[in-house]
């Protein structure tokens, strides 16, 4: 990579004549009313993820025009350029089958065009991780500027943030407490401001751990997306991705399996998303590094939740702002981070920590000597069930449910689930354990629907929780005794398939295990439920191809380290002038 940047010369399209194609480009560029002085400065490339499908990014086209500002001013050409909106309500099936395909989108878009450094500029869900996964295998300089989150508002005087507070009030509703009336009402005040789900969901988690694996600017996660220091921060972006293209630094050489670590622990110290762990093991794969489950239950057994916010506790994104965001976090949980890990801008996270803790909101972020959890949020569970592995987030779960051997209440698929759950006649009692099969990633994308609906009978009778089990994922603003991302995934040959209803299953967390409590000689004689036939054309039929089981990260086999080595290996072959 070059030290001082080539601009908008970099790459140059193939015409078989290197000059020609530079002066194409630079008369082209000039009918844009660039002036040719414009068009020799280093370029920072912008990407502009404003969509009118993605309310989280309503906020995105002011964020680039100061990200511009802070290129503008350290003397570089800011050029943004549109890549996938990923708008987490806005996608049938489910946002987890483009992440990939957004991916894919960034890193081409980066590789190809004419830029030094990229500023990626993303927030929902999975726009991060896309971004990250993009620019990571593009291995250009970058840095993260995350959209913030959004603010909070109120029903009857009642604190509302997305989504959590969607979730208990549907709940309540299909409870049979709230009137039509009154959920419309709640509607109209879940959601009111720019920016992404108020609460420790994955935007947020994912927001934070790359703050902490030094892939955005210090104390920029958690800004709130419409707070002024938001505007701030994106000038500042800019400004550091011009110092970006000074040093030449990539990802590739900033995250390191410590750097992936760090971000582990912080996971389970902030009790986040489950998604997040997909997330992370989709990055770290790309650069060739792992998530290892059993590591993160070791990581989970020594590291004590210290943030309050909801789905497991009671604040929210702006609290944990105001509270000292991420520095306080680093603060507090320092003695368990690897420090030396570095950032994009060289410096080590032990120079990002605040000197002292004379301002931090202790009820939002708790000392390690009071933490809301001595262990960690989340925790893998191994069996026979889930051979590779399936995740409980116990710090969102009922504790009286952890050691449980109960009944498995069978659904085949989302169908059958959906048509079924709220039948007067299902035959299940608040002991039992809901299974459903077939929402891993091959079956049906993975999509949050792993928070299965209490049945609505039990749910009038006052029943809050019942352990739930699935291939599926949930979403990060999601609460209860649910187990997750069961692997393999049903529809990959794993056990999950074999589940009938009746079958007792064991789960204990103590002892980190999930059994199906059938004789393997009756399982051997069982035929797995057919997986549901898969798409084959197009986007989802090469997603259905190649994508691999949750603990890689749900990405596609080709698009790991060896598989771009190969394809890097393949374009040097190429003739200098073709
Ligand atoms: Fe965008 Fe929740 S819907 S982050």
């Amino acid at each position: 990579m070059t030290k001082t940047g080539k601009g908008i010369a970099n790459g140059l399209t193939n015409y078989g004549d290197p000059r020609f194609a530079a002066y194409l480009r630079r008369s082209f560029a000039s009918s844009m009313g660039y002036s040719r002085k414009m068009l020799e400065k280093p370029v920072v490339g912008i990407t502009w993820t404003a969509s009118g499908f993605n309310n989280c990014h309503r906020g995105v086209p002011e964020l680039v025009e100061a990200v511009k500002r802070g290129v503008l001013a350290a003397g570089g050409l800011p050029l943004d350029f549109p890549v996938t909106s990923l708008g987490e309500v806005f996608l049938n099936p489910t946002s987890m089958v483009f992440r990939n395909l957004m991916a894919m989108d960034v890193e081409e878009m980066v590789r190809a065009q004419p830029m030094d450094a990229v500023v990626l500029v993303g927030g929902c869900d999975k726009t991060l991780p896309a971004l990250v996964m993009g620019a990571a295998s593009a291995n250009k300089p970058a840095i993260v500027l995350a959209t913030g989150p959004m603010m909070t508002s109120r029903y009857q005087g009642e604190r509302l943030g997305a989504c959590t507070d969607c979730r208990r009030f549907w709940a309540r509703y299909r409870a049979g407490e709230l009137e039509d009336k009154q959920i419309d009402q709640v509607e109209g005040s879940l959601a009111t401001t720019a920016g992404t789900c108020a609460v420790m969901g994955t935007a947020s988690s994912m927001a934070i751990m790359l703050e902490v694996m030094g892939l955005m600017l210090p104390g920029t996660a958690a800004i709130p997306a419409v707070h002024a220091d938001r505007l701030r921060a994106a000038e500042a972006t800019g400004t550091a991705a011009m110092g970006l293209i000074a040093s030449g630094r990539t990802f590739k050489e900033t995250v390191t399996q410590a750097t992936i670590d760090n971000a582990l622990k912080t996971l389970l110290a902030i009790s986040g998303s489950t998604n997040a762990i997909i997330h992370l093991a989709a990055i770290a794969g790309r650069l060739g590094l792992k998530v290892d489950l059993d590591k993160l239950n070791a990581m989970s057994d020594a590291t004590p939740v210290l943030v309050d916010l909801k789905p497991t506790g009671d604040a929210y994104m702006e609290d944990f702002f105001y509270a000292g965001g991420v520095g306080a976090l680093l603060r507090r949980l320092g003695d368990h981070l690897d420090l030396a890990a570095r950032t994009v801008t060289g410096e080590a996270l032990a120079d990002l920590v605040p000197p002292d803790d004379s301002w931090i909101d202790g009820r939002v972020i708790r000392p390690v000597e009071t933490p809301i959890r001595a262990d960690g949020g989340l925790v893998a569970l191994f069996g026979n069930l889930a051979p590779k592995g399936a995740i409980l987030k116990r710090a969102a779960a009922d504790e009286r449910l952890f050691e449980k051997t109960g009944r498995a209440v069978v659904f085949e698929g989302l169908k059958d689930l959906s048509d079924r759950i709220d039948d007067p006649d299902l035959d299940v009692t608040e002991d039992d354990i809901l299974v459903l099969k077939n929402a891993g990633p091959k079956a049906s994308g993975m999509p949050e629907s792993g928070y299965l609906p209490i049945p609505s009978k039990l749910a009038r009778k006052g029943v809050k929780d019942m352990l739930r089990i699935s291939d599926a994922r949930m979403s990060g603003t999601a609460y209860g005794t649910i187990v997750l991302h069961v692997s393999p995934e049903s529809a990959a040959g794993g056990p999950l398939a074999l589940v009938r209803n009746g079958d007792m299953i064991r789960m204990s967390v103590r002892e980190r295990r999930l059994e199906l409590l059938v004789e393997e000689a009756e399982l051997a004689r069982r035929l797995p439920t057919p997986a549901p036939a898969a798409e084959t054309r197009g986007w989802l039929g090469l997603y259905n191809r190649h994508v691999m089981q949750a603990e890689n990260g749900c990405d596609l086999d080709f698009m790991l380290p060896d598989a771009q080595d190969a394809a890097e290996a393949r374009v040097m072959k190429m003739p200098a002038k073709a």
